[in-house]
């Protein structure tokens, strides 16, 4: 049998199931329609869920849905061992359950190594595609919006080469910064005012060159790092600038400050979830 252009998860529910599924088929034509059939057969679908950022009510109700009836949950963690962020904003939604899902938490590290995490990436996608072929009901927890330097990017970009027919569905959820912004009853952006995003445990070097054409600009991924913005930012805005550094938004630790470039104090964000916005004064 050539199973050649049959999509991996038609395989792959074979050999979880130990049913042999393809029948031989002589064309191209013939193996596609086949492999359609087998994704609608299958129910092969993942949802990705954003859970917020921290606040379990601030979660959609389209995700305290599927909360309420996933089988499989899958939710990311740096370490393993360590609880995962997605999983203990929703772990209210999970616990009043009466029947309590299938969780696994998948461990993502915090590496640079591109070979080192593509096989993590890979070995991760195969575990959540093992899920969905078996037509359990299974999710896939983010922190936020999923759309927003989320883990799922990767997974989502295995399962679409090496399980294209798991129909994948994502579920916006409400992002820090914008959470952020509400709490701190800052207005990010308004006319023709431009605003980037940057994630700040990076090559910095690009600030300079964004500071000059942003109106606002938002700093995610680690407080650790933001005194080397401030000085960056200090040569590229007026010191009379809106800065505001949070740490823990939408949860029982929320600190904010807000105060100017030249006053800054960066210290209250000394841990990876913590976020900065700074907006030019006019
Ligand atoms: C991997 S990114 C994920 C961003 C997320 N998808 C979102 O929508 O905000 C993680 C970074 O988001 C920011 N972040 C997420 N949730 C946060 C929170 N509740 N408080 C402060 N920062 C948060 C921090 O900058 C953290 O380092």
């Amino acid at each position: 049998m050539n199973h050649c252009y049959v999509d991996k998860s038609v395989l792959l529910y074979e050999q979880i199931t130990n049913k042999r599924t393809i029948p031989s088929m002589s064309s191209y034509a013939d193996q596609v329609k086949y492999s359609q059939h087998k994704k609608m057969d299958m129910n092969s679908k993942l949802y990705c869920v954003g859970c917020g950022p921290g606040d379990p009510e601030l979660i959609t109700v389209k995700a305290k849905r599927l909360l309420e009836s996933a089988d499989v949950i899958f939710a990311p963690t740096s370490k393993e061992g360590k609880e995962s962020i997605a999983l203990s904003i929703v772990k209210p939604i999970l616990e009043a359950r009466e029947e309590r899902p299938d969780i696994r938490e998948l461990v993502f590290p915090m590496l640079k190594d591109r070979g080192v995490l593509k096989d993590i990436w890979r070995r991760n996608a195969d575990e959540i595609a093992r899920a969905c072929v078996s037509g359990r009901l299974t999710l896939y927890l983010c922190v936020g919006d999923p759309s927003l330097y989320s883990t799922f990017s990767y997974l989502h970009k295995e399962l679409k080469e090496r399980y294209p027919s798991i129909d994948v569905e994502i579920v916006p959820g409400v992002a820090s910064f914008t959470s952020f912004a509400s709490n701190a009853r800052m207005n990010l952006v308004e006319g023709e005012q431009i605003m980037a995003i940057v994630p700040a445990c990076y090559d910095l070097a690009r600030v300079k060159d964004v500071a000059k054409v942003c109106d606002t600009i938002v700093f995610l991924k680690d407080g650790r790092y933001f005194n080397d913005v401030v000085s960056i930012l200090r040569d590229s805005m007026p010191d009379n600038s809106q800065i505001a550094i949070a740490q823990d938004v939408a949860g029982d630790e929320e600190r904010i400050s807000i105060t100017t470039l030249r006053e800054v104090d960066t210290s209250i964000a000394d841990k990876y979830f913590s976020l900065m916005v700074v907006k030019r004064a006019r």
